[in-house]
This record gives structure tokens, sequence and C-alpha cells, in this order.
């Protein structure tokens, strides 16, 4: 069966081949983690930092992304960015000039001698050890995606909440030579918008300059957009779910969770699962992916569904009418519930809408795919297609990740 592109899209940053990779553990220890408490609009702004949010474009299916439009360079010109929480490095493909990128949705970026990072600069340190003279880099991504190149500094247009406009010069990565799972398809975006936990990451780099502090969110609509937010102020404190993030882990993880189905427990514990907004679907390791399938296969020989075969995804089931939209098709499916351990015990309730998707064979198929196949071992992960019609708030401040239901079809007044 033939796999689309998407099947693979899971940018989840593997940094780093050249160079000591960052530790998270190197992070955590330099960003304090204080307590949590609820935050008003006039404490986050006495703290001199402010918020930015953005549209996103995109969806799960087909397009297999959610991407922003980010403004750099002076005079600023747009490029779309792949909204990445599983990865620190931003980049754009880059005329340096190119020796192997794709066609993408604007004209190349082209640096100026005076916009290269020199390789003294800490923020290169971070990524790797100083043997030359320019910060050279090297990211490769799970899906075997990778980029090379060099990194520049440069402004990014920011409209923060309070209508100010600000440029902050952030280091990014300017990437000539990229190595793509399909090198002849047009990209969809013009790069990757890094927004890991790492030092390297625009989220730390805006927050060192105190244009926002180090949180940042997203909402990714069901029926594509939604919007992205760097800062605290629309995060509403204290109805969000929260669990603390693992402070072992090199991704945003709300550390271990127990698996359901339909209400009951499908045996699994001690879960290990990651949040990649870079991923398209969801991936289940091995065990609990065996788990879930079994359930499903089982739940669903009770109802008129028959499994059918798509070229779409794996696992696919066909009513006695070809599916529009997701509403024909949920109600024969049921929920799936993640319950974390760690903090309040909080849950993740994944709805059938959240890990079905309907294709335009009119099949309903899983979207929550064998981690085993691409080549995932020791945890799982949360992609877009999860994540859809949450609040999710990776709160780098004060240690800890956060969800809430909310329609992401609004951006929200701030
Ligand atoms: C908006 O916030 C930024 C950062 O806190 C501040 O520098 C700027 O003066 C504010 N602008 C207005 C119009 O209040
Ligand atoms: C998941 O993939 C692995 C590796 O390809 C395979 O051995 C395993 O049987 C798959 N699991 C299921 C339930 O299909």
């Amino acid at each position: 069966m033939a796999k689309p592109q998407q099947i693979l899209h899971l940018l989840l940053g593997l940094l780093i081949l050249i160079g000591a990779a960052p530790s998270i553990s190197d992070a955590a220890t330099s960003s304090p983690y204080k307590k949590s408490k609820s935050q008003s609009k006039a404490e986050a702004s006495s703290r001199g930092g402010s918020s930015a949010v953005f549209p996103l474009s995109g969806d799960v299916y087909p397009s297999g992304m959610y991407y922003v439009t980010m403004n750099i360079g002076n005079p600023a010109k747009p490029y779309y960015l792949d909204v990445d929480t599983g990865s620190d490095l931003t980049w754009l493909q880059c005329d340096a000039p190119c020796v192997s990128c794709s066609k993408v949705p604007h004209p190349l970026y082209r640096p100026t001698k005076q916009k290269l990072v020199p390789c003294s600069d800490p923020i290169c340190s971070a990524l790797r050890q100083c043997e030359t003279l320019q910060c050279d880099y090297e990211v490769q991504y799970a899906d075997q995606g990778s980029s090379l190149g060099v990194l520049v500094s440069d402004a990014f247009n920011l409209r923060l909440a309070n209508s100010s406009t600000v440029r902050p010069t952030l280091a990014f990565g300017c990437g000539y030579d990229q190595q793509l799972l399909n090198p002849n398809a047009p990209a969809l975006t013009d790069g990757v918008l890094g927004l890991g936990g790492g030092k390297v990451s625009i989220m730390s780099q805006l927050k060192d300059q105190g244009v926002t502090r180090n949180v940042v969110g997203h909402c990714l609509g069901r029926n594509g957009g939604g919007f992205l937010f760097f800062g605290d102020d629309l995060v509403p404190y204290s109805k969000v779910s929260w669990a603390p993030m693992s402070r072992t882990h090199k991704y945003y993880s709300p550390g271990p969770a127990s698996l359901y189905f339909g209400g009951k427990s499908l045996g699994i514990k001690q879960m290990d699962v990651v949040f990649d907004s870079g991923s398209s679907y969801t991936y289940f390791t091995s065990q609990p992916y065996q788990a879930l399938v079994s359930a499903v296969k089982s739940d669903i020989g009770n109802t008129p569904l028959k499994e059918a075969s798509d070229p779409s995804l794996p696992l696919c089931w066909k009513g006695q009418k070809p599916f529009k939209s997701i509403s024909d098709a949920k109600k024969y499916f049921k929920s799936v519930v993640l319950s974390f351990v760690n903090g309040k015990k909080p849950n993740l309730e994944i709805p059938p809408e959240n890990y079905l998707v309907v294709t335009k064979y009119g099949n309903a198929c899983l979207g929550i795919l064998n981690g085993s196949e691409v080549g995932l071992k020791d945890f799982s992960i949360i992609g877009d297609i999860t994540l859809q019609d949450l609040m999710v708030v990776y709160d780098n401040e004060n240690g800890q990740i956060g969800w809430i239901k909310t329609a992401c079809n609004r951006l929200p007044k701030s």
C-alpha cells in the first residue's frame, strides 16, 4: 500500500548531528520552574512580557500540517512555517545559494554576510561545538527528512496583543541542503517553526530578550485553521487541565499515562507520551497500539461497519453508504482516554473525531498509527489529529503542559 506523505509527517526533531546535542535537562536547570498560579493580565504586563497571536492555516487531512505566516527580514517578507513543538530549531529553505531546496511557496530567503551568527555566539554553542567561523547546523527528523545549513539572525515582525509591533532579532537556520521525503513535490511551507523548550528555540530567545514569557500554545481547528500564541496573557490558567512537564524528556511530555477505551482499561500503564504539533497523526508504540486496535476491532464487530482497504491509511472501515464527514461515522466509535499519573492526574479525552479521519473515499480510518513502523520504541506521539479543538499550552515558565476543550475557529480577542 502506498504511503502518502502525511503518514510520515512526523517532524519530531532528533537534534543534532553536528556537535553536541543540547539536553533538555540543561534547559530545565537554566529555566527556574516556579509554582503555578493564576495570572492576571496586569501581572503579566508588569513583568514586561506580552503576547502575540497568529492565525494558522492547514489541517490534518488532506494537507497534514498546520502552518503560520511569519514576516521576517527588513523589509519583512512573509514565509509559511510548519508549527512544530517537537523540535527547537526554526529554519527556512534558503538561497545561500541553495544546493537542494524544494519548490516553496515564497521566494527563497537570501541572507547577507552580516546576518551570519558567529560560532562564538552562545546560541551557536547550544547547537554545536565551535570549529569554524560560521555556525553550521544539521537537523534530522524522525521522518528521515533533514536540513543542513548555517545559523543566521534577522528581524521577526511580531504584532503584540497590545497592538504594538516589535522586531526582535532572532537566530534561525538558513537551510541550503534539504533531504525531503518527496524532493520533487512542492513543499507546503517555506520551513519549520521550532517551538521546543531548548535554548535555540525562538521561545527561549523571545524570553531572553524580554519580549514574551516562555509560554507557547496552539489551537488547531477541526475544520482547518486555528491559532498559535506566544506568551501567557490568553491562558485561562484556572480552567486548564495541567500536568507537570516531564524533566527527563527531550520533548514536551506530560509524563506517563494509562490507556482506556470506551471507559475500560486496556491494561496499559506508564505509557510515555509526547505532544508534537509537527506530527499530523498520533503514533502509539507497539503494546498500546496492539491493545487499542484489538479493542476497536472487537467493538466495531457489533456495528454494521466493515473493514475496508483505503490508500490513505492502514486501518479503515466502511459503512453501508460512504461517510461524508466525521459526524456520520463517530457514533460507531467510543472515546479513548489517556489518564496521566502526575500532578492532579488530568485526563486527555480523545473522542472519535480526534482519532478518526474520513477520507475522500468515504471510509473512516484510524488516525492512531503503529509507531513501531516508523521506528518509535520508547514513547508515543500525540499529533495534530488528537489535538484538534483543544487549546494546548506548553508553559515553560512553570514547567507544565495543559489543555482545555475550545472551538479553535475563532481568533481570541485580547
Ligand atoms: C506593548 O507591550 C510591549 C512589551 O511589553 C511594550 O514595550 C509596549 O510599550 C506596549 N505598547 C503599548 C501600546 O502599550
Ligand atoms: C506494528 O509494527 C511492527 C513493526 O512493523 C509489527 O511488528 C507489529 O506487528 C505491528 N503491530 C500491529 C498491531 O500491527
